[in-house]
């Protein structure tokens, strides 16, 4: 007999339809429109096709939506405080006049699920967000993707599932809600206290499970969002590792390890009661909620977006209707006296010591000593694997500045310099030698010279990515387009932008190539400076102004910056310096003591 807790809404509503069904849906798709789902519905469709999502039946229609923003439920009723929804750009939405199904494929264009479309119309958005996040703040992760990377239509209706989104990494710990089911009635588990993360775990993380498990008397799920989390997150594979390392220091066939496919909007409070249907849904009865739970943090003016108890008083106020037990924690801190962690309020007038998770980025970029009050050594093995410390990862220097400026000249003796650092593979893109390799058919239009900068970026973020340096030397003039390289590239590696803010008179007059001359006889159209605009950056990390500074000198700017930020040992420059009448000395050793060498 089966004792687990019942699912949201009564019954598990797995969307999957038999293979017969399936055949006959892919067959009779031939004449319907497609759509290629995005990553976050992706993610939506997943949790709706293995039941996670239960008792949603698909994308939401109009009324249900505008119940779930208003009230937060269904409009059978049913607690639903997050919005389901099919987006789709108004070309896509206009195209489903006259169609009742649309097939719905996965980036490969496999055909995951057809929609039976009921509804399509368009929300007012910023509506949506003040109901949902509480605010219509971009700086919020969750209404920036809202507003801004979200289609305009809405399009509701029932879903057939034909396939499950594949996965082929972690494919042990991807279990639907019924396989968790299985897999506790199989273990004799009915108590179940379910932990949401999106973060690596910590001591403090398994000391407050730990804790939660006792007292609720229940086995424990560690339950990590894989899906989409708040930009910036670790990567899920680097957490899968950690979370993989932690599960041996808890107590034998007491705590099981799952990952969940969910898109995380980050909307606190909302978010809360979302997870916790979610993990009834799992087979979970009892549910971990710490300080902010799905909180985005604070504010560009440093105010919190909610309360950081605010998620664990919108879950006690459903608690009962819900039939799930809320476990709350306060904020867990390390009593250096007594070598323990307690809950914040415990610890108070005792000195307590925590590591903030931008500390702990910092410790690992300067590849500081991570202490063992704070974690365990395999998680700190597996963290320094994915960030090995700077002087270890790759980084750009994006050189922007008018023609004539110096960049390319700068550009060439940094690059010699760093070679002689020697240790990372430097690649040197110069706004020429791009134009006749990489961009050959693009002329200055504002148009072109965004997609030139834009194919600079892509190139330099790759380099970046695989642990080179890249060093890129285009005019750039627009701010916009550097900022777009920086978002690109900063994730996976440093970015330092360099201004070589030369005058533009000092460029005119130097007039090298004899372009400044021909653009003021109207020759040359659209001459950055001259005949096009060129917006000075205000986020440079170095500027340099050759009309006073040496190319040496300049270079040596940048390479002192880069120094003192981390990117390069000054210790490896320090040494050589100092190696170098030792190994002109070592040279002629080993010369004279193999007379027979070559020359010899
Ligand atoms: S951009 O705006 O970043 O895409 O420009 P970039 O790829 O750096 O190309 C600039 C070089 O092209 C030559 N050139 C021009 N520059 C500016 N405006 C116009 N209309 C133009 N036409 C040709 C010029 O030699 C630039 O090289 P540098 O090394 O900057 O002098």
């Amino acid at each position: 007999m089966n004792h687990l807790i019942e699912p949201h809404g009564g019954a598990l509503v797995e969307l999957l339809v038999p293979p017969e069904r399936a055949n006959e849906l892919q067959a009779r798709s031939r004449d319907w429109p497609s759509w290629d789902l995005t990553a976050r519905q992706f993610c939506d469709l997943e949790l709706l096709l293995n039941g996670g999502f239960s008792p949603l039946r698909g994308f939401m229609g109009r009324r249900d939506y505008e119940s779930v923003c208003a009230s937060m439920r269904l409009a059978s009723g049913d607690l639903w405080p997050i919005p389901v929804i099919l987006d789709l750009p108004e070309a896509a939405a206009k195209g489903l006049a006259g169609h009742a199904t649309l097939a719905l494929r996965d980036p490969e264009g496999v055909m995951l699920a057809a929609l039976h479309v009921e509804e399509v119309w368009q929300p007012d958005r910023m509506a949506e967000a003040q109901a949902v996040y509480g605010t219509t703040n971009r700086e919020h992760p969750g209404v920036a993707a809202l507003l801004d990377r979200t289609h305009p239509f809405y399009v509701g209706g029932r879903l057939e599932g034909l396939h499950m989104p594949a996965h082929y990494d972690f494919r042990h710990l991807r279990l639907t809600p019924s396989e968790l089911r299985a897999e506790f009635s199989r273990l004799g588990w009915q108590r179940i206290v379910a932990f949401q993360t999106r973060n690596p775990m910590h001591r403090a993380h398994h000391e407050l499970t730990l804790r939660a498990a006792k007292e609720a008397q229940a086995n424990l799920l560690i339950h990590p969002s894989v899906g989409m989390t708040k930009p910036g997150d670790l990567d899920h594979y680097t957490r899968g590792r950690c979370y993989q390392a932690l599960l041996h220091h808890y107590p034998r066939d007491t705590a099981k390890l799952a990952f969940l496919p969910l898109a995380m909007r980050m909307a606190g409070p909302r978010e809360c009661l979302w997870h916790a249907i979610i993990r009834k849904n799992h087979g979970c009865t009892h549910f971990i909620v710490g300080r902010d739970h799905a909180g985005p943090g604070n504010d560009s003016r440093g105010k919190p977006f909610y309360g950081p108890y605010a998620a664990q008083e919108a879950l006690s106020a459903h608690e009962a209707e819900l039939g799930i037990g809320m476990v709350p924690f306060r904020m867990m801190v390390y009593l250096e006296d007594s070598d323990t962690y307690v809950p914040e309020d415990e610890a108070a007038g005792r000195r307590s010591l925590n590591i903030s998770g931008t500390e702990l980025r910092q410790k690992l970029a300067l590849g500081r000593e991570i202490p063992s009050w704070f974690t365990f050594p395999e998680v700190v093995r597996e963290l320094r694997r994915t960030h090995p410390p700077r002087q270890e990862q790759g980084f750009t220097v994006f050189f922007t500045g008018l023609s004539g400026a110096g960049k390319s000249t700068i550009a060439n003796v940094l690059l010699v310099k760093l070679l002689e650092v020697g240790g990372r593979p430097v690649t040197l893109l110069d706004g020429d030698v791009v134009r006749k390799h990489l961009s050959s058919e693009l002329g200055f239009s504002k148009e072109h010279r965004e997609l030139n900068i834009h194919r600079i970026g892509f190139v330099a973020s790759e380099i970046t990515k695989n642990g080179g340096i890249a060093i890129c030397a285009p005019i750039a003039p627009y701010d916009a387009v550097r900022k777009g390289v920086r978002d690109m590239i900063q994730p996976v590696g440093g970015f330092v932008l360099v201004h070589v803010a030369t005058p533009l008179d000092v460029c005119e007059s130097r007039d090298r190539k004899g372009m400044y001359a021909k653009a003021r006889a109207g020759i040359i159209k659209e001459f950055t400076g001259i005949s096009d605009p060129y917006e000075p950056p205000h986020d440079a990390e170095v500027a340099l102004d050759t009309s006073i500074m040496s190319p040496g000198e300049s270079a040596q700017e940048i390479i002192l910056f880069l120094q003192q930020r981390g990117w390069l040992s000054a210790e490896a420059a320090d040494e050589r310096s100092r190696r170098e009448p030792e190994r002109a000395a070592s040279t002629a050793g080993a010369l004279a003591a193999h007379p027979s060498a070559p020359g010899g």
